[in-house]
């Protein structure tokens, strides 16, 4: 469904990914795992049209998305939900969600889909009217997702969802994006933790200084030597 082939992405004179290609098929959870500044966030928003490619391309069902301006991203099938959340903090629960149904095409499925949203979420219904910042980091992250599912994505791509979150909170999250991946919808996240990336996707790549070092099955990944050794610190 997603297939980014020999992607390279420079901000003015630095290039920051190399010749990057990853793919995700239709249904899959992809993991790409990396240290800080690896280019994880880079090659999301290079495939949502946030950052200009200087060269490779970019597809989405076949079709070539390469200069895509990002407004067009809803539209086309395809919701990012950023890091930290980038929630609107003085608009209530229920405002923050509904902006992600302002796409004309997603207007008029806006019932059916909040009352999935909500069904999934049941905190958007018993908080609705509370102002987003006085939610706590997870409960903002659930509010993002939700947010992201309004435009009625068949890929949502998440930069980091388990960022500064506790351990329960990183629980209900990833039960969460079981929920959503289980109605159909590919995912495409980002993560820096080995067992939290590759333990929960069906396939997973690792970037090292914006360039994919290692790829293969969740599982695979983590059992790979390298990432043992490098990422898990055993010997
Ligand atoms: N707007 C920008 N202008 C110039 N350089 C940038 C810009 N955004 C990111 N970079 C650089 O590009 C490289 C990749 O950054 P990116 O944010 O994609 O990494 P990341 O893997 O998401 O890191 P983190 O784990 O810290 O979120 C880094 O060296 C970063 O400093
Ligand atoms: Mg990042």
């Amino acid at each position: 469904m997603l297939e980014v082939s020999g992607l390279n992405v420079k901000y003015g004179d630095a290039q920051v990914l190399w010749d990057m290609s990853i793919k995700v098929g239709a249904g899959e959870v992809v993991a790409v795992m990396g240290p800080n500044g690896s280019g994880k966030s880079t090659l999301l928003k290079a495939i949502c049209g946030l950052v200009a490619i200087h060269s490779g391309q970019i597809k989405f069902e076949g079709k070539d998305i390469s200069s895509m301006p990002a407004h067009n991203m809803t539209s086309i099938g395809m919701s990012l939900v950023l890091e930290r959340r980038r929630l609107f903090p003085s608009m209530t629960v229920m405002e923050n969600v509904m902006l992600g149904a302002y796409a004309k095409h997603a207007r008029d499925k806006t019932k059916e889909r909040l009352a999935w949203v909500e069904e999934l979420f049941p905190i958007i219904r018993e908080r609705r009217d509370q102002i987003a910042s006085r939610m706590s980091g997870g409960e903002q992250q659930m509010v993002a997702i939700a947010r992201g599912l309004m435009s009625g994505p068949r890929l949502l791509l998440m930069d980091e969802p388990f960022l500064g979150l506790s351990p329960k909170m990183v629980s209900a999250i990833v039960t969460l994006v079981q929920a959503i991946n289980k109605r159909g919808i590919a995912v495409l996240f980002n993560e820096q933790n080995v067992q939290l990336s590759f333990g929960n996707a069906h396939r997973g790549y690792l970037l090292e200084s914006g360039r994919v070092v290692l790829e293969g099955a969740g599982l695979e990944m983590l059992q790979n030597e390298t990432v043992k050794r490098v990422y898990l610190g055993s010997h």
